[in-house]
């Protein structure tokens, strides 16, 4: 019996989310289904705009449409002029990273478990400037080794940029640890909170990061197209953004501009606010369950999962780590992963397949093939996690 949370309660939340209807989705990792709360959040704002036109609806609701950046702040312990919103984790993430500025020998430090995208990043400016990149080695459990970060340091590290809770699986990075770490340097430290937010209790000062990215359709079950950049007011006020338009800054006359003093210097002028909305709404239901709950819970069934695919005959579980979160990777022998997910969607279960090019380190140091990746949510239900186990298990036999 998974606790944390009644049966009344999954229930209550079930009825609440129409996908669970007519699909098991265990594809959280990729977007999360969305609550009715968060759908007519949208639909209305899409259809004020519609009815009276979206700047005269962006009018009417710019009380509503400021409160998300509060409610984001809440979420991860920030003050709203700390916080830009944008279209999704990447651009956020793009945003703080680009913002850096490197030269010839400066040192990126990163995880093994870094995401593709921000990899590819640091190659395009190690590229430009000859900065380089450094990899954090890991511990015995596949974890960024705080010791060996530490024994890192020096004064030509500019940079410290890691992954929290990767693509590819459970592994939870000791973010804390490497806040604590960057902080007693004063180096600054990039965290991209992806897969984290909405599954872990995020808390940029516990943390400890100056910057953190992270997207609004996976965990947090909000819609797609969203995604926030937190950055701490200390560095804000020295950090000029890579672009900028006329929201982010002003002309002021000749050849001066000046840049807003709130976070959203990064963003531009046109935005999608139906969207926006949903995400605020998203994230005070993900409040209003309380995160810590929603950890406890969505923590307990991948670790169920784990146990009942561990005793399938020709399974590997292949998530690294202790204490891992809700992100499950496995293989079959006998079947490769995409061909796994098709015969699951046959049966209506949603799970995805998780390349090893996503997590290009990762996937080359431990020989990855493709994974099949099934990343459960709190609204997920034992039932459902034995529907899916029981279709693995068929597959397995073949
Ligand atoms: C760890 C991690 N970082 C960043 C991203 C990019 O997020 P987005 O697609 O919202 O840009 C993803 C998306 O899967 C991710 O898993």
């Amino acid at each position: 019996m998974i606790e944390a949370f009644s049966t009344n309660e999954i229930d209550r939340l079930r009825a609440m989310t129409p996908g669970t209807r007519h699909r098991v989705h265990f594809n959280n990792a990729g977007a999360a289904l969305m609550t009715t709360g968060v759908l007519s959040t949208v639909f209305d704002h899409l259809n004020l705009e519609a009815d009276i036109g979206g700047y005269e609806a962006k009018a009417r609701e710019v009380d509503r449409i400021e409160g998300v950046y509060r409610s984001v702040a809440r979420l991860v312990n920030a003050d709203p002029e700390e916080i830009a919103l944008a279209e999704n984790a990447t651009v956020a993430w793009q945003w703080a990273f680009y913002a850096q500025s490197f030269k010839a020998g400066d040192r990126i430090l990163t995880t093994t478990a870094e995401y593709a995208a921000n990899y590819l990043s640091y190659l395009q400016v190690a590229k430009r400037t000859g900065a380089v990149i450094e990899l954090i080695p890991d511990d015995a459990e596949g974890r960024l080794d705080p010791g060996a970060l530490d024994a890192m340091i020096d004064e030509r590290v500019r940079l410290i940029s890691i992954t929290w809770v990767p693509t590819n699986g459970g592994l939870v990075n000791p973010a804390a640890e490497v806040g604590r770490i960057a902080n007693a340097h004063g180096i600054p430290f990039l965290l991209d909170a992806c897969q984290a937010v909405g599954q872990l209790p995020v808390d940029v000062a516990q943390v400890g990061c100056d910057m953190l990215a992270a997207t609004g359709r996976k965990f947090l079950r909000g819609p797609r197209g969203t995604g926030f950049l937190y950055i701490k007011r200390a560095l804000l006020e020295r950090t000029e953004p890579a672009m900028i338009d006329m929201y982010g800054a002003t002309w002021a006359g000749g050849d001066r501009y000046k840049l807003r003093s709130d976070a959203r210097r990064f963003e531009t002028w046109e935005s999608n606010y139906a969207a926006r909305l949903g995400l605020g709404a998203a994230i005070e239901e993900a409040l209003a369950i309380g995160i810590p709950r929603i950890e406890k819970r969505v923590k307990a069934l991948a670790a169920s999962l784990r146990e009942m695919l561990g005793d399938v005959p020709g399974v590997t579980v292949r998530d690294l780590g202790p204490n891992p979160a809700a992100i499950t990777t496995f293989t079959l022998a006998s079947m490769d992963a995409a061909a796994v997910a098709a015969r699951l969607a046959e049966r209506a279960i949603n799970v995805s397949v998780s390349a090893p090019t996503s997590t290009p380190i990762d996937g080359e140091r431990r020989h990855l093939p493709d994974l099949v990746r099934v990343s459960p949510h709190y609204y997920n239900t034992e039932s459902e996690l034995e529907q899916l186990v029981d279709a693995v298990r068929s597959l397995a036999g073949r």
